[in-house]
């Protein structure tokens, strides 16, 4: 059985960094086979991960409307099988995980044929993995359109305002509109400072029902890498905001 992990939340919250860390989470402690999506059209979950990008599915997308134009550059293959390859392709394959990257949207004037094939072969692809985790871009229209594939764990990522907890909330609420069934959703409050919550933001978080999966702190270290271009994976397994992300990660129900 697949588990699958979406992040979401506002922009510039921390989603790509945090699921960056989660996939290499996941990776350390050896939970099986895991496969990266971004499905942020901007692609940076491979810059958060170390590793280089080639093609994405967006690519595959615009690449088949052309070859399937009718040249007979298919060599024979069906449409289906020839996506199904090129998806292939666009996966990168790493030691620890596989990263496929969604890239640009399906537009207004879609193939729709060919989006079909797409998202069944991206949710055939992620059968075969132990955990999929979904770095999404801020808003969630996406989620319902990527994948048809339910999510087990949402994560929700707000900064502490707010604003941004409000923010959490809609996401939570849309989530409840959208055909995708959601096993469980947490918030984590991203860049911290101090141990606790100022009242009004833990006073929004209950209103809004949210469950709080934990704080994690600001960390200077973080900022740095990033800054520097340096994969996030790079930080100490020792930082405090490192380790209270797995301490959340861990105490979930049977762990993850
Ligand atoms: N705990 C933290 N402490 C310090 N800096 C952080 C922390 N978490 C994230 N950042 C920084 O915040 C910035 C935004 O992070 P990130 O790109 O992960 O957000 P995002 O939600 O994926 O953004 P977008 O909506 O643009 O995709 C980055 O520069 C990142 O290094
Ligand atoms: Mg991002």
């Amino acid at each position: 059985m697949t588990k699958t992990i979406a992040v979401a939340g506002k922009g510039g919250t921390g989603k790509t960094t945090l699921s960056a860390l989660i996939i290499d989470y996941l990776a350390r402690n050896h939970k099986g086979a895991v496969l990266a999506i971004d499905a942020d059209p901007s692609t940076n979950l491979n810059l958060a991960l170390g590793v280089p990008l080639y093609d994405t599915v967006g690519d595959v997308r615009e690449e088949t409307a052309t070859a399937v134009g009718g040249r007979g550059d298919l060599a024979g293959m069906s449409k289906w099988d020839y996506l199904d390859l090129r998806i292939n392709e666009a996966l990168v394959e790493e030691m620890a995980f596989d990263l496929l990257a969604m890239g640009r949207p399906e537009g207004p004037g879609c193939y729709c044929a060919a989006n079909n094939i797409l998202r069944t072969s991206v949710d055939r692809l992620s059968d075969a993995y132990d955990y999929v985790v979904i770095d999404n871009e801020a808003g969630l229209e996406h989620l319902s359109r990527r994948t048809t594939q339910d999510v087990d764990l949402l994560v929700i990522v707000s900064d502490p305002s707010l604003r941004g907890i409000i923010a959490a909330g809609r996401v939570a609420e849309l989530v409840d509109e959208l055909h995708t069934a959601v096993g469980d959703t947490y918030l984590l409050v991203n860049r911290v400072n101090g141990e606790e919550l100022p009242e009004p933001l833990t006073r929004a978080i209950e209103e809004h029902k949210l469950k709080l999966g934990g704080l994690l702190p600001a960390d200077p270290a973080v900022n740095e890498l990033d800054a520097l271009g340096e994969p996030i994976t790079k930080l100490p397994l020792d930082s405090p905001m490192r380790s209270k992300l797995e301490a959340f990660l861990t105490s979930l129900n049977g762990g993850l």
